[in-house]
């Protein structure tokens, strides 16, 4: 998994009872002139802090018994570590699809054009259009506004399907106190992907100001 000056590698566990650890190699070629990377790892997993952005790293694993015999290279894993980019979709802007309700401007301290107000439903959603370059993780965070009700969680899903249960969008006090979510991490596919959020309560959404995806060059889809 590729991050920003990183590269995150996990690998499943030898179960052999004479295991003595792992060794990592990593190449810039695919399939040749690995170098070791590391000595004798105890744990199946390793992050790799000595990399440059933009440069492709190819790794492979090996197990070594206590007699020091090493096994076969593992499958070849690749990962390009990248600066991420965000990019933030308004109500008005390319990216943003739909919502379930109505584009309102009553409730000042928005940004933009003004809000997503759902209908007060169960699943009630709002709709955003996210192109990704390559298949990857993508940070996501909303700015929001919840007047005096309980937390109105809703659910993320990508592509029809459901990647996070229950992000929190907790009482602000008022519809004109605006705040932000925390951050939630999905997975997208290259290309363009649908990010719906939806409401698991009787009250729909809280009223979204925004979204913001961070990542390797998010763009608004189609
Ligand atoms: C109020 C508020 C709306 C909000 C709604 C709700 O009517 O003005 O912006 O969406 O409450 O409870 O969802
Ligand atoms: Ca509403
Ligand atoms: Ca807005």
């Amino acid at each position: 998994m590729a991050g920003n000056g990183t590269v995150s590698l996990e690998w499943n566990d030898n179960s052999q009872n004479d295991l003595a650890g792992y060794k990592l190699y990593r190449s810039t070629i695919s399939g040749s002139n690995y170098t070791l990377l590391t000595g004798l790892l105890n744990a199946s997993d390793y992050i790799d802090n000595d990399v440059i952005n933009g440069m492709v790293y190819y790794y492979v694993v090996t197990a070594l018994d206590t007699e020091s015999n090493e096994s076969e290279t593992s499958n070849e894993v690749s990962a390009r570590p990248y600066v991420p980019s965000s990019i933030i979709i308004q109500e008005n802007e390319a990216g943003f699809i739909s919502v379930n309700g109505t584009i309102d401007n009553n409730n000042p301290g928005f940004t933009g054009a003004g809000f997503a107000n759902t209908i007060n439903a169960v699943d009630a959603y709002v709709r955003w259009s996210v192109n990704a370059p390559e298949a990857g993780r993508y940070d996501l965070q909303w700015r929001f506004a919840n007047g005096n009700t309980p937390d109105r969680t809703a659910r993320v899903s990508v592509n029809g399907t459901a990647q996070l249960a229950n992000v929190s969008f907790p009482g602000t006090g008022a519809w004109t106190t605006w705040t932000l979510t925390g951050i939630v991490t999905v997975q997208l596919t290259a290309g363009d992907n649908l990010i719906e959020l939806a409401g698991n309560t009787a009250n729909g959404t809280a009223n979204i100001d925004w979204m913001e995806v961070t990542g390797l060059s998010p763009a608004p889809g189609n």
